[in-house]
């Protein structure tokens, strides 16, 4: 049957909204069960590999509830978190607000750190604005994309980075089935169990099947005209992270996707 949560075409963005708006609340402590707390660990690797310089700017696209934009801003960077979803928004405000009031991280209310709404399809940003692009686990969600790809290389500068964190598909065939096996019997179990919809977390297997993982996003990059792409296998190929750059002194306009650039 079909996933309730998996629709092509028009109603892709409304329905992805939907479902992070429902799991919003129990996201963060249901990502720690799923992944036995290792989304921490891909997570910070993501961090590292991005060469993090204080006072630099960076964007978090389809943030979340912010675990990559906290760290990033932990290695004193400006940043910028960007999501579609107010309730997971709501999630990483909050977050900030504890930090700030709470006295057991001295100096944690001096991150430089903003949440804001939008679409990773029409970035409210300006073009060549930020040296380090991070996505955790967002590209797959997009309703296209070549657009949300385009996106994020127009607002980095000459020479900035761009991270990409997804679950991959690894190439060992065995893995590959214990781990399709594990998202389609068990995560959606979890989802039952801790936000009353298996359907919401069948959805990571479903979107998985469709995205084009390690070697298509890599091609994809490079199509942009993003060099130095990279691909770490994390856990046999189950995460990966993708890495480029965009090339010193690249002045080319990136067309951006219509005309219509808005935050909403
Ligand atoms: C799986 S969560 C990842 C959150 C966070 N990056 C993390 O790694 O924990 C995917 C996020 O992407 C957001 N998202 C999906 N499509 C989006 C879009 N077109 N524009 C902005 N945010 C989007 C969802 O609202 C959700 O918060």
């Amino acid at each position: 049957m079909a996933n309730a949560f998996y629709r092509p075409g028009r109603q892709r963005a409304a329905k992805v909204n939907e479902l992070f708006d429902r799991i919003a609340a129990r996201y963060d402590r249901i990502n720690d069960v799923q992944s036995f707390g290792l989304h921490r660990c891909w997570k910070r690797r993501l961090v590292r590999l991005a060469g993090p310089r204080p006072g630099e700017p960076a964007l978090d696209v389809c943030c979340g509830t912010g675990d990559i934009a906290f760290s990033l801003a932990r290695q004193g960077m400006r940043v910028w978190g960007l999501d579609f979803s107010a309730p997971m928004l709501d999630g990483a405000r909050a977050r900030l607000q504890d930090l700030a009031s709470s006295s057991a991280e001295p100096g944690s209310d001096a991150l430089d750190l903003q949440f804001v709404r939008g679409d990773a399809l029409h970035l409210p940003f300006s073009d060549r604005q930020f040296d380090v692009v991070t996505i955790g686990y967002g590209l797959r969600n997009l309703a296209r994309i070549e657009d949300g790809l385009r996106e994020m290389q127009r607002v980095i500068k000459p020479g900035g980075r761009l991270l990409i964190l997804d679950f991959g598909k690894p190439s060992h065939s065995f893995w590959r089935a214990l781990y399709y096996a594990y998202l389609r019997w068990m995560v959606p179990l979890f989802g039952r169990l801790f936000c009353g919809s298996a359907d919401a977390y069948a959805y990571i297997l479903e979107s998985l099947e469709h995205y084009p993982a390690q070697p298509g996003i890599a091609t994809r990059m490079q199509e942009q005209g993003l060099a130095n792409v990279q691909v770490f296998n994390l856990l046999g190929g189950m995460m990966s992270i993708h890495y480029g750059q965009r090339p010193a002194g690249s002045q080319q306009p990136v067309n951006k996707v219509g005309d219509d650039v808005k935050s909403l």
